[in-house]
């Protein structure tokens, strides 16, 4: 087991990619906080990692408010005494759109998620992974921060936000043993998705078109993104940090 005795939080677990990864850790032996802002979901989660055996606390959180982060973090170190490994994973989508269209508050929201939150997550996590000399802090960036679509502006400058936010962070925490590291995944099969496609459902036009742009020829399933958090949470990735881990089939190639 890759991650026996470790204490891991992930964001935006209650689906997706958060998902598919809170289990795996969960099965390669860590005790996992389920953060979402959908309590359900959050649940759902933690029930599947409880039938399977493991251990996992539901916390229902809005990751762009600190106060949320705070407790989320405070929550699952009462529980466990640690935190090992910190996924800032929750993330919002954008409709594609013309950028003179595009409403002020589409973009205030994205930036409150996909930047803030993860900037959120680090300002509560990092002093209990700093008390501890050692840490994993992983973000979802995207590959639309290295090759982005036309009409996800707000979204593909989110991405380059966290991707550049790395670079920082992993400067300033490898004195403290924390190593941060973004995963950049291509279009994945999620219920995200068709957001992106600017559609209701995923359809066949909307397949065609994405997999085109993918060298390898399909899109990512969640868990294509959950071995590569896995891998960069675990020791076996003990000299990677700062780093932008393409999860990509060759689209950024
Ligand atoms: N699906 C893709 O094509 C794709 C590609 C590249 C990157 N990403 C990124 O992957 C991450 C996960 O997305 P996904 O595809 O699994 O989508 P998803 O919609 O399946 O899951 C996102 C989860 O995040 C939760 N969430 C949203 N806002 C939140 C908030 N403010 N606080 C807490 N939780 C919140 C949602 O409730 C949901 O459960 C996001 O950061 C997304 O930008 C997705």
């Amino acid at each position: 087991m890759k991650l026996k005795d470790r204490v891991a939080i992930v964001t935006g677990a209650g689906s997706g990619i958060g998902q598919a990864t809170a289990l795996l850790f969960a099965r390669e032996g860590a005790r996992v906080g389920v953060v979402d802002l959908d309590a359900d979901a959050a649940r759902g989660t933690t029930q599947q990692i409880e039938k399977a055996g493991g251990q996992a606390l539901a916390l229902t959180a809005d990751v762009s408010r600190g106060e949320d982060n705070r407790e989320a973090i405070g929550k699952t170190v009462a529980a466990w005494g640690r935190l090992d490994i910190f996924y800032a994973n929750a993330g919002v989508p954008q409709w594609p759109g013309a950028v003179e269209e595009v409403d002020e508050s589409v973009f205030d929201r994205i930036m409150a998620v996909n930047v803030k939150g993860v900037f959120l997550g680090a300002k509560h996590a990092v002093p209990v992974m700093k008390k501890q000399k050692s840490g994993v802090f992983l973000i979802t960036g995207s590959t639309a921060a290295l090759k982005p679509r036309p009409g996800g502006q707000c979204y593909a400058a989110s991405k380059g936000a966290v991707t550049t936010m790395t670079q920082s962070l992993a400067l300033e925490l490898a004195p403290f043993g924390i190593r941060v590291v973004v995963i950049a995944p291509v279009a994945t099969e999620t219920p995200m998705l068709p957001t992106f496609m600017g559609k209701k459902e995923v359809d066949e036009e909307g397949m065609r078109r994405y997999v085109a742009t993918v060298p390898l020829g399909r899109l990512n399933q969640p868990e294509d993104i959950a071995k590569a958090a896995l891998f960069l949470a675990s020791d076996d990735a003990a000299m990677i940090t700062g780093s932008c881990f393409l999860v990509d089939g060759g689209r950024c190639a």
